[in-house]
């Protein structure tokens, strides 16, 4: 269970302190499910890249980065997070459908490990970009596999048709092309098939099918040095990270012996889990056949459920009073959409009770927005057993109005 990284007694402490809405991570959550990253991939000694974009928060990603953890940014702003938490930039790739020529300047002198590039159009600019800085840009290209991962449709990204990578056909062209380039040097090849993927199959389906094209390419000696699987994980709303040991298996079935260094995007199984959404009840109310509690935490704070019809567990912190109903939990934005919960099961609260939404830690805050001009929530780190810190102060009405002319 989640709770166990989560005390009430320090819960408690956070609002008091902090406010809520806020985001409450737990460091020794996120060391977790590093260390079973490592331990279920140890023979392949792979590069683990966190995917800055399910948590950016320097107070976390500084966690990865002393682990030796290297980062997947997917933009210009990620790099420079990246760099700030501490991550080496020799362990940082870029990703992304859509780098500016500026963003690709920046990875080039800024030393990345590579860039994973997804069109020819990219790689022609990736070259420009080299020239201009007189070097040789490391190159990978995030190739689509084909593959269906059976997820969600806004998180599925490896089949065909998709906006994401290139073709392999387009892969050999673009590969053959860079081979020829004096500012292109081509070391990796990348997928990534989708977020919340909880099964190994798709994964060793897609690997086999880049192995057999890495192979082919040495035939024509163009050698490439990294293999990239992409993230995506599943981790079930409420529970901890199952083991990545069947996904480490996968991996190993194709690229172990190789001599191809491996490359693993892990964002949300590392960030989920870590984290909780502490929010206020502010009102409760009956409308038609429903009972509502409506909190201080809203859409804007954490989008998921409405967006992708995410169920998180919500739970009280203390106990709640008579018999447990069914609760829709919403917030104060102006859209009928925006709730955190449907249907959860609970005692009733209290004016003023805190609630918990388990989960929350990957794509909670980075998504958040300032929507219904709400400034964006506080974020918080349980250090030790009754030890936490604030690692970003929640946003004042100021902040909304800051960067206006
Ligand atoms: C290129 C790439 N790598 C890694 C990830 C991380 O995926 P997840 O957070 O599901 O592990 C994503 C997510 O969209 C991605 O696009």
């Amino acid at each position: 269970m989640l709770s166990r990284y989560f005390k009430p007694s320090i819960l408690k402490k956070i609002a008091e302190s902090a406010g809520t809405p806020v985001y409450v991570y737990s460091a020794s959550a996120f060391l977790r499910q590093i260390a079973s990253y490592k331990k279920a991939f140890r023979a392949l000694d792979p590069l683990f890249c966190y995917a800055m974009k399910a948590n950016s928060s320097g107070g976390l990603c500084s966690l990865a980065a002393g682990e030796g953890w290297g980062a997947d940014v997917v933009s210009g702003g990620e790099l420079y997070r990246a760099l700030k938490a501490g991550f080496k930039p020799g362990k940082i790739i870029f990703s992304g459908v859509g780098k500016t020529p500026a963003e690709l300047e920046y990875a080039l002198r800024t030393g990345v490990l590579f860039v994973n590039a997804e069109s020819f159009e990219e790689v022609i600019e990736l070259e420009r970009a080299a020239a201009r800085l007189n070097l040789r840009a490391p190159l990978s290209l995030r190739i689509n596999p084909d593959v269906d991962p059976h997820t969600h449709k806004y998180i599925t990204t490896g089949r065909l048709g998709s906006k994401f990578g290139v073709s392999f056909k387009e892969a050999r062209k673009i590969y053959l092309y860079a081979a020829g380039s004096k500012r292109l040097q081509p070391v990796g090849a990348q997928f990534h098939i989708g977020s919340q993927v909880h099964s190994p199959r798709p994964y060793a389906m897609a690997a086999g099918r880049l192995a057999a094209f890495i192979l082919k390419l040495a035939s024509r000696g163009i050698n490439l040095g990294y293999a990239d699987i992409g993230g995506g994980w599943g981790v079930k709303e409420g529970a901890e990270m199952a083991d990545p040991a069947p996904l480490a298996a996968a991996a190993a079935g194709v690229f172990s012996g190789t001599g191809i260094k491996l490359v693993v995007e892990p964002g949300r199984s590392v960030a989920a889990p870590s984290g909780l959404l502490l929010t206020r009840t502010i009102y409760r109310k009956r409308g038609g056949h429903k009972n509502f509690i409506i909190v201080d935490a809203a859409m804007n704070d954490f989008i998921r459920p409405a967006l992708y019809g995410a169920s998180h567990p919500v739970s009280l912190i203390g106990p709640g009073r008579g018999p447990q109903k069914l609760y829709d939990i919403v917030g104060p934005v102006c859209e009928s959409g925006d709730f955190l919960a449907e249907g959860a099961l609970l005692r009733e609260p209290a004016s003023g009770q805190l609630l918990a939404v388990y989960s929350a830690g990957a794509y909670g805050f980075s998504m958040s927005s300032q929507y219904n001009s709400r400034p964006r929530a506080a974020e918080a780190l349980i250090t030790g057993a009754s030890s936490w810190r604030l690692i970003r102060r929640r946003e004042t009405y100021k902040d909304l109005t800051a960067n206006e002319l």
